[in-house]
Parts: C-alpha cells; sequence; structure tokens
C-alpha cells in the first residue's frame, strides 16, 4: 500500500485561475493565489505541468447562457471559482488508499480546477502516455474520453461498420476520427469546414466532407454510426443518412442563445428522436475513469492516437485561450502550459 508523502509546502497556496462572477472569459477570469489542495486518502496531488481548454470550461463561465447557472451552481454568482478539467504533470503526493500511483510518477487525468499549480484527483488519474509530452498529455483527458465512450460504449461500435463524425477536426472530433479506425471501424468519415479538410485526412478518415459545400445528409451515403460533436442536423435529417438499428451519438451542440444556450436545440432534437424508426439517439455526458484513461494510454503508446494539438498558450493567456474555445472552430486541442 502507497505511504501518504506529505510535502512541506502542503498547507500554502498555489496560482490558480479563478472566476468569481458569471460572464465571459476576459470579463472575469483572473489569476490569483488561491489555497493549495490537500490529497484526501484516496486522491493524488498533482503539480500541474499542462492543462488543456474544453467547450465545457467554456460553458461554465456561465457568459453564455442565463438558464444554465443554476445547472452549473449558484444564480447570481457561481459557488465553485475553480475552471479547467484537464491536467497532465507529476504526483508529488498520494493518499493511502491510492496504490496505482507513487509519488514521482508522470500522470494525467481530468479534475476540475485543473487551471492551477496543483490539483488533487481522484476518480480520473493515471500514468501518462509515456510517448507524449505534458502538452501533448494535458490534450487528452477530457476529449479522448468523451470520443472512446461515444463510439465504444455509447455508440456500440462493431468492426467494419461505417462512422461518420460531424465536427471531426476540433478536440473531441480529431480523437473519435483516429479511435473509430483504431476501434475497428470499416469506413470513417470526418465532416469538417474548408480549412480543416487536410487536417481530417491525415488524422486517418477515409473519406472528408467539406461542409460548406456539401451537407452530409444529402449524399445518399449511409452510416451505422454517427458520432455527433457539432449538433448542427435535425433528427429527420439523420434518419435519412442512419441504417436500420444505426445510432447517433450526440456529444455537443451550438452554443444557442443567451438565454438557454444549447438546451432548447437539444431538447428539440431529443423529443423528435422519441419517433425512432428504428434508429437511436443517443447523449450522455462523459464520466472520466481511470480504466478509460488506461485504454487511451495504451492506444497512444502503441501509435494509434496521437493529440492534435493546435496552440499552447501560457498561463497568463488563459482568457484568450477560452475565447477562442468559445468561436467554436479551434483546430484540435489549445493547450495552455502552466509552469
Ligand atoms: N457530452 C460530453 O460529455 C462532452 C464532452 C466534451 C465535449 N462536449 C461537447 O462537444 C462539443 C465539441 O467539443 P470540442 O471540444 O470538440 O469543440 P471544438 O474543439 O470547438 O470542435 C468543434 C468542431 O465542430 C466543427 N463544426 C463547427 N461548425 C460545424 C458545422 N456546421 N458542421 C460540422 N462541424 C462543425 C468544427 O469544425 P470547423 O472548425 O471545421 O468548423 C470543430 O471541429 C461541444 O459542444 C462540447 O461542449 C461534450
Amino acid at each position: 500500500m502507497a505511504t501518504m508523502t506529505i510535502p512541506m509546502e502542503t498547507a500554502q497556496t498555489m496560482k490558480a485561475a479563478v472566476r468569481r462572477r458569471w460572464g465571459r472569459p476576459r470579463d472575469v477570469i483572473e489569476l490569483d493565489e488561491v489555497t493549495k489542495p490537500t490529497p484526501a486518502d484516496d486522491e493524488v496531488l498533482v503539480r500541474v505541468h499542462a492543462s488543456s481548454v474544453n467547450r465545457s470550461d467554456y460553458y461554465s463561465l456561465g457568459g453564455v447562457a442565463v438558464l444554465m447557472r443554476p445547472m452549473i451552481g449558484g444564480f447570481l454568482r457561481p459557488k465553485d471559482e475553480h475552471v479547467g478539467g484537464d491536467f497532465a504533470g507529476v504526483a508529488e503526493a498520494v493518499g493511502k488508499d491510492v496504490s496505482d500511483v507513487q509519488p514521482g510518477d508522470e500522470v494525467y487525468g481530468a479534475r476540475s480546477g485543473a487551471f492551477a499549480e496543483y490539483v488533487s484527483a481522484r476518480t480520473a488519474v493515471a500514468r501518462k502516455p509515456a510517448n507524449l509530452s505534458f502538452e501533448e498529455a494535458a490534450a487528452v483527458p477530457v476529449a479522448g474520453l468523451t470520443a472512446l465512450e461515444a463510439l465504444r460504449d455509447r455508440g456500440q461500435l462493431q468492426p467494419g461498420q461505417r462512422v461518420l463524425v460531424n465536427g471531426g477536426s476540433g478536440g473531441v472530433g480529431s480523437f473519435a476520427v483516429q479511435l473509430a479506425k483504431a476501434l475497428g471501424a470499416g469506413h470513417v468519415t470526418a465532416v469538417c469546414s474548408t480549412r480543416n479538410v487536410e487536417r481530417a485526412w491525415a488524422l486517418g478518415a477515409d473519406t472528408v466532407i467539406d461542409y460548406t459545400r456539401e451537407d452530409y445528409t444529402s449524399r445518399g451515403e449511409r452510416y451505422d454510426l454517427i458520432v455527433d460533436v457539432a449538433g448542427t442536423h435535425s433528427w429527420r435529417q439523420n434518419l435519412r443518412v442512419l441504417v436500420p438499428g444505426g445510432r447517433l451519438v450526440l456529444t455537443g451542440m451550438p452554443s444557442g442563445n443567451r438565454l438557454t444556450g444549447p438546451m432548447g436545440r437539444l431538447a428539440r432534437l431529443w423529443l423528435s428522436s422519441r419517433i425512432g424508426r428504428g434508429r437511436t439517439l443517443v447523449f450522455f455526458v462523459c464520466k472520466p475513469n481511470r480504466a478509460n484513461l488506461a485504454t487511451l494510454r495504451e492506444l497512444i503508446e502503441e501509435g494509434k492516437v496521437h493529440p492534435a494539438v493546435d496552440r499552447v498558450y501560457p498561463l497568463a493567456e488563459i482568457a484568450d485561450a477560452l475565447e477562442a474555445m468559445g468561436d467554436g472552430h479551434t483546430q484540435g486541442k489549445l493547450v495552455v502550459r502552466i509552469d
């Protein structure tokens, strides 16, 4: 059993990006000195070297949709001031119940509050892929885990199936294209805009559709599984291109309006999908865990999957990274260097 290693500076402060009111990234993100976390018996204290930005980080600032604020926590102002989800770094201390990570191990994972010098992680922390830098590893957890769960678990992908990834060049989509191939899909189609077509080919797509020129629901092709990162089409349109028994796994939607954000569109899609005609709509929220981080590590170390890092920002420019994520057209992942 691992022993608790308590560094001398455990009770001290650390630098972290925080928000204490709702609003857009540039208006609310501050860099501040906050209390450094102390790991519980089942936690790993990680000295964070790099983090990465997910759309949920942007939504969680609450400048986008007023009615999403209570769901995130707090109506007038956020209850939790921490931001960030992905981390890669070095385990500094481990709780007495942790046996799979030792102090000094290079780790990666997901835990809220990761835009900080330290994070204390519990359910989703694992050894990082040995062939990745901290910056590359930080690009993996939330996006990679979401793509894995969407394809393997929610999509029930079978070898040889035809898969389409709508939004195949961003954070989740760039993993989904690679993972679909790695998990044995027979044919993978990626949908993206003109400037990302080359990128999608490089990820291993068998067909790339430029959505500014062609609509994937009007080409006469059919798919066993659609992983929809962009949420741009109605259920009726998707029905046209799903084979009988096919599945549409939705991970994301356009930002939507200032009041409800993506929720109104999601509700309409879900209601219309009740008329399934033998096809299934699945919407899910990814649950990061150690086992799936280990699966991703194996696929990455085997060279079957590689994170697509678009740009690395210093922590001081975290608000710019979050604003860029809000535009909805990032290429691969935006990484934040912490140290
Ligand atoms: N359910 C979950 O647990 C979970 C977890 C993670 C993320 N998400 C959600 O998944 C979504 C994607 O996240 P992300 O991190 O991958 O975002 P992202 O990096 O911003 O990627 C968005 C992608 O959508 C594409 N896109 C934009 N407009 C499109 C259109 N009209 N047609 C087709 N593709 C279009 C973009 O490609 P172009 O730049 O070429 O337009 C880009 O590849 C977000 O809504 C996020 O909140 C959900």
